[in-house]
C-alpha cells in the first residue's frame, strides 16, 4: 500500500478514546479494536513504560526528575505494539513484552510528573501518529482527539464517576494480588484526574467534537452497541 510521509492510507480510520484515569479507556478500546479488526494502541502504558525506565534508572526520584537523563532514556528506548495469538495487542519494549510493573503504585504515582514533560510528550505523540499512519487504530488516552489525532474519524470522551472508577481499579490490583487499599486508589485517581487536567502540554480536555459517554452504569455489551451506532450515524458499516 502506497502511504505519502504525512497523510493516513487511504482507508485507515482512526479511534480515538480520551477521558479520565480508571473509566475503562482500555478495556472498552480493546474490545472495539476486536470487534474491528482494529490495532489497540494504549497510550498510556507507553507513558508508564517510559517511567518505569525512569524509576529504575533513577532517574526520578520522590522531589525530582532528571530530565537530561529522561531524554536518553527516550533516544534509547523502542516502544512497539505487537498482535499476539490470542488476538491481544500487547505493549513490547525494546523487544520484551511489557509486564504488569507498568500497573504497580509506584509507576502511577510517579507517570504524571513524566507525563508533565513536553519533551516525553511530544516524542511519545509522534511515535502514536507514525502508529496510525498506516493502519486503522483505536488508540486511548488524554491527548488523542485533541493533540495526537485532531482529525481522527470518531472521538469519545469517556468517563465514568470517581468512586465507580477506584472501584473498579480495586477489584483489578487486588485480582492480580496486589496489597492496596480501596482508599489509596481513589486518592490516586482524585490526584491523576487533576494533574492530568491541569498540566500546561496538552492537559486532559475534551475535543469539541468529542462525544461524552459516562459508563459509570452501563455493561461492556451496551457500551459496544453504542460505539457501533456512532460509527453507523458517520457512514462506516461495522461488518459482523
Ligand atoms: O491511562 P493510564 O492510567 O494508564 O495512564 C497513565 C498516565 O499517563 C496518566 O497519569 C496520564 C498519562 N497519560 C497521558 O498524559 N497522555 C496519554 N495519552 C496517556 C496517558
Amino acid at each position: 500500500m502506497a502511504c505519502s510521509d504525512n497523510t493516513r492510507c487511504d482507508g485507515r480510520i482512526i479511534i480515538a478514546i480520551d477521558g479520565f484515569s480508571g473509566s475503562g479507556k482500555s478495556s472498552f478500546a480493546r474490545a472495539i479494536a476486536e470487534r474491528l479488526g482494529y490495532i489497540f494502541i494504549d497510550t498510556g502504558a507507553m507513558y508508564r513504560a517510559v517511567t518505569l525506565r525512569a524509576l529504575e534508572a533513577g532517574a526520578i526520584s520522590k522531589d525530582r526528575v532528571d530530565a537530561e537523563k529522561l531524554e536518553r532514556i527516550l533516544d534509547g528506548m523502542k516502544l512497539e505494539f505487537r498482535v499476539g495469538e490470542n488476538g491481544n495487542s500487547e505493549l513490547y519494549v525494546d523487544g520484551r513484552r511489557a509486564d504488569e510493573r507498568l500497573r504497580s503504585i509506584e509507576v502511577s504515582d510517579a507517570v504524571s510528573r513524566v507525563a508533565a514533560l513536553p519533551q516525553v510528550r511530544r516524542r511519545l505523540a509522534a511515535m502514536q501518529q507514525e502508529m496510525g499512519r498506516v493502519r486503522s487504530v483505536v488508540m486511548d488516552g488524554r491527548d488523542i482527539g485533541t493533540t495526537v489525532f485532531p482529525d481522527a474519524e470518531l472521538k469519545i470522551f469517556l468517563t465514568a464517576d470517581p468512586a465507580v472508577r477506584a472501584a473498579r481499579r480495586y477489584k483489578e490490583l487486588r485480582a492480580a494480588g496486589a496489597d492496596v487499599s480501596l482508599a489509596e486508589i481513589e486518592r490516586n485517581i482524585r490526584e491523576r484526574d487533576a494533574a492530568d487536567q491541569q498540566r500546561a502540554v496538552s492537559p486532559l480536555r475534551r475535543a469539541a467534537d468529542a462525544i461524552v459517554l459516562d459508563n459509570s452504569h452501563m455493561t461492556p455489551q451496551e457500551q459496544m452497541e453504542w460505539v457501533l451506532e456512532q460509527l453507523r450515524a458517520r457512514g462506516f458499516q461495522p461488518s459482523g
